[in-house]
């Protein structure tokens, strides 16, 4: 191949790379940071768009400038699924595939739908040479795309997500009590109201309403007994309806707290550690990983302090302090993990020399992935040796071969 083309093809790669770090996780650098601020802004201000719309009095009055925030939104969000869908293929679980297979992964992934359905209507709108209003709901699902910019959004997807099976049960509960009410309502009104509650479908809407404590009042009791039932239907659907709220809470605060910022695709592909693992492998470690952000000559660990986890830089740079010298770690590079390993204190103090964007692995997690992958344990441990080895010689000076074959 011609080098002029290996350039190319070597720009066009870098190119494609960037803009994926853009769009995964942009926060980074201050242009990605207004990017995704202006998407969100973009995105609350189309989805008002079309709220507003339906007000005549504000259709008429401010009809063009909802009109233009329409075009604008639907320009940027066409040229956003477009940059996304060129370079998913530097997606990380995407990489072994092909440019073609990878589009098609990406395409069929529930977020590029919903960026697909944020501006699909317009384009019906156009074929079918229909009225706009008619893709209103589709044009609302725009709100969705707010999930993917939000890191809280996501830690919130990621609490129900992990708490699918209890929250399951808790619906399971919560549709047997609907139907015990329903039934034993039914048995007890259908005389005395055979139009409202002739039926157990008809109970069930009443056991429904009831359960979740909006009471419409359309249908009530009207013999002692159907009261009895309405009111303990009632109490026990207060304490049914705190138990979804209480797991979700709990498990959202634990989630939060777990990490402050969601770790993204585009932070750990800054680890060459990492490309060894399988893209379900990295999924999973991503879910131990918590984003941390050291800010310029901050300390992120003190010789001697006790260690509780190891850190991995994503991007930026920093200073190893040891005793005789300085070592300056970089992206890719990894630190902390000599205190984890062995079970003391901190051997150097590590400061931010730039703004840093570090992975924090906890001590336990750490031990179940060296576990689950003995390569990557022996990457570190073998990292962890020769630093261990290098520091002597700095402390003690030179030593003779047989005395370095010794440690
Ligand atoms: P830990 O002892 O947990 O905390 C300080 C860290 O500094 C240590 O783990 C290593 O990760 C890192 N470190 C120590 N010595 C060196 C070295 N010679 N080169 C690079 N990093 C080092």
């Amino acid at each position: 191949m011609k080098p002029a083309r290996l350039i190319r093809i070597y720009r066009s790669r870098a190119m494609r790379r960037r803009a994926y770090e853009l769009l995964d996780d942009g926060t980074w650098t201050r242009f990605g940071a207004f990017f995704h601020q202006a998407i969100i802004v973009l995105v609350i201000a189309s989805v008002a768009a079309v709220v507003f719309e339906t007000v005549p009095s504000i259709q008429e009055r401010y009809g063009r400038l909802l009109d233009l925030i329409e075009l604008v939104a639907i320009i940027v969000f066409t040229m956003e699924y477009a940059a996304r869908l060129w370079c998913s293929t530097e997606h990380p679980p995407y990489r072994h595939m092909t440019a073609s297979q990878a589009r098609v992964a990406y395409l069929l992934t529930p977020t590029s739908i919903i960026d697909l359905l944020a501006v699909l209507p317009f384009y019906l709108a156009f074929l079918f040479e229909s009225d706009l209003k008619v893709f209103i709901l589709f044009r609302l699902l725009r709100f969705f795309k707010l999930a993917r910019y939000s890191p809280v959004m996501q830690t919130l997807f990621d609490a129900v997500l992990s708490e699918r099976r209890a929250l399951l049960g808790c619906l399971y509960i919560l549709v047997s009590l609907a139907l015990v009410s329903a039934s034993i309502m039914h048995l007890v009104e259908r005389e005395a109201q055979p139009d409202k509650l002739g039926t157990i479908p008809d109970a069930m809407y009443w056991a429904v309403v009831t359960l979740t404590t909006v009471g419409y009042g359309d249908v009530s009791p009207v013999t002692p007994l159907g009261k009895v039932v309405a009111s303990v239907t009632a109490l026990a659907g207060i304490v049914m309806l705190a138990l979804p709220v209480g797991i979700i809470a709990t498990s959202f605060s634990q989630a939060i707290q777990r990490r402050a910022f969601v770790v993204t695709w585009s932070m750990v592909a800054h680890v060459p550690m990492f490309a060894k693992l399988s893209a379900a492998d990295v999924a999973e470690l991503m879910r131990y990983l918590q984003s941390q952000t050291a800010e310029e000559n901050e300390v992120i660990v003190r010789r001697g302090d006790v260690a509780h986890s190891m850190y991995f830089v994503a991007s930026g740079q920093v200073e190893v302090d040891l005793i005789t010298r300085t070592v300056t770690l970089g992206e890719g590079d990894f630190f902390g993990e000599m205190a984890v390993i062995r079970q003391t204190r901190r051997s150097a103090t590590i400061r931010a020399v730039t703004k840093t964007k570090l992975l924090v692995l906890d001590a336990a997690d750490l031990r179940g992935l060296i576990e689950r992958r003995p390569e990557i344990g022996r990457l570190i441990e073998a990292e962890a040796a020769s630093r261990r080895l290098i520091d002597d010689l700095d402390q003690d000076g030179d030593l003779a071969p047989s005395e370095i074959a010794d440690r």
